[in-house]
């Protein structure tokens, strides 16, 4: 019940950029996350920042030479290259890339790349002239050929004080690249069609009914949806958080736009999650002027709003596809009303939440989660981050559709 980086081994080069200060981070937040690391610097990277800082954040010998004094019998390049699950090489150099497209290994790191079987990501780094050359543009281009990943540079002002491309990715995105580049492609060819957020239920301009979701569980699906291979459709309602990067995003505001969203786009995919929390109720009324505030009780008449996963798991009774995932936010009696639920919706596993701890269902970074599927197998997971609570909840779909 780990994240999908506990336990990889990444091999982790570093090339003479002054980005290199960057990279210590990233080697600290790899190893925060149980990650192996094995870092080779080049000369010109050590001339930057000490080995010995690098040894330091990721707990294990540091790599600079072919030729180092105790490297004994074994071929260093070859068992570096054959040990690790991904390759990444930030900052990448115009010079380090050079090599890597024409296949030059004059050094323990070129070396090493032309040795490596696992996938490459390069993350460049350098002043934008340099960059957008002809020359760099084109070995970028071969080294996609070849199969590795480039993650393109940001633009901003840039340590020799001129503006444009050439910044070092920020870690957020480095993460979610090697996330990708390692999480299992079992979604692949699928598609999975994912419901987040609140509804709003408006009652005058100016007011709504809703509830306190915030679509982190939501989002976080969707991210780890497509990180395994699969095409998302996210049908939100409002949320804060950005759409993840390449996620078909349709965004809706109350309980029957969503309904009429899902069901314009559920004959196409092959799994359904809800994780919106969908209104049940919406006011009788809307009405067209702000009400006005007065000593009176104030009636608000409330209607139900079409139970959207219920009548797919209706509708399913004919079919077989997609399958069913629903939610169930509960407070009390949680196994009980989940079972309820997963009949009565007629679905193919239900998430079932506890909505009063701190740290768990609405808004919280973390959820405490149970699984029901079909035949009523039990699984009680423990407070675990809303990122591996989306993956575990995968693993079962990825189980179901076999
Ligand atoms: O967004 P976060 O802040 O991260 O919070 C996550 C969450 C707590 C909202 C999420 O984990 C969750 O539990 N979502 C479902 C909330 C809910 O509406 O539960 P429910 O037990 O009322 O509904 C059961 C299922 O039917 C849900 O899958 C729901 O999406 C669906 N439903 C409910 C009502 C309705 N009218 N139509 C529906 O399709």
């Amino acid at each position: 019940m780990k994240s999908i980086l506990a336990g990889k081994k990444i091999l982790f080069g570093i090339t003479g950029s002054i980005a290199v200060y960057k990279a210590a981070e990233w080697v600290r937040e790899l190893t925060k996350a149980e990650v192996e690391v094995t870092v080779v610097m080049t000369e010109a990277a050590a001339r930057f920042i000490s080995s010995l800082t690098f040894a330091a954040l990721s707990g294990r010998r540091v790599y600079t030479g072919m030729f180092e004094a105790d490297a004994g019998e074994e071929m260093t390049h070859i068992s570096l290259a054959g040990e690790c699950d991904l390759c990444i090489i930030a900052p990448a150099t115009a010079q380090s890339m050079a090599k890597f497209a024409n296949g030059f290994a004059d050094d323990l790191l070129s070396t090493l790349v032309l040795a490596c079987k696992a996938k490459v990501l390069v993350f460049p780094a350098m002043n934008s002239n340099m960059y957008c050359h002809a020359a760099t543009q084109a070995n970028l281009t071969r080294l996609q050929e070849y199969g590795y990943g480039i993650i393109e540079p940001e633009q901003g002002k840039l340590a020799c004080g001129d503006e444009g491309i050439g910044r070092l990715v920020a870690w957020e995105t480095a993460r979610e690249k090697i996330l990708s580049a390692l999480a299992p492609q079992d979604l692949a060819d699928r598609t999975v069609l994912i419901t987040a957020g609140p509804t709003w239920e408006s009652f005058d301009p100016a007011r709504h009914l809703s509830n306190r979701s915030s679509g982190k569980m939501g989002y976080g699906l969707a991210r780890a949806a497509g990180r395994r291979g699969a095409r998302v459709i996210l049908v939100s309602g409002p949320s804060a958080i950005d759409p993840p990067p390449g996620v078909e995003i349709v965004n809706i505001i109350n309980a029957r736009e969503m309904h009429d969203a899902v069901m314009e786009h559920y004959k196409s995919a092959d799994v359904v999650v809800m994780a919106a929390a969908v209104s049940d109720y919406r006011p009788a009324k809307t009405m067209q002027q702000k009400i006005k505030k007065g000593g009176k009780l104030l009636d608000l008449e409330l209607v139900p709003n079409p139970d959207i996963l219920k009548k797919l798991g209706q509708k399913k009774k004919k079919a077989k596809r997609p399958l069913l995932i629903g939610f169930a936010a509960e407070s009390s009696h949680h196994i009980e009303e989940g079972r309820r639920k997963l009949k009565e919706k007629n679905l193919d596993l239900i998430v079932i939440n506890d909505i009063i701890g701190k740290d768990t269902g609405f808004a919280a970074d973390t959820n405490q989660i149970s699984l029901i599927d079909r035949d009523y197998g039990l699984e009680k997971l423990p407070l675990l981050s809303k990122e591996v609570c989306a993956d575990m909840i995968l693993d079962k779909v990825v189980k179901l559709l076999q």
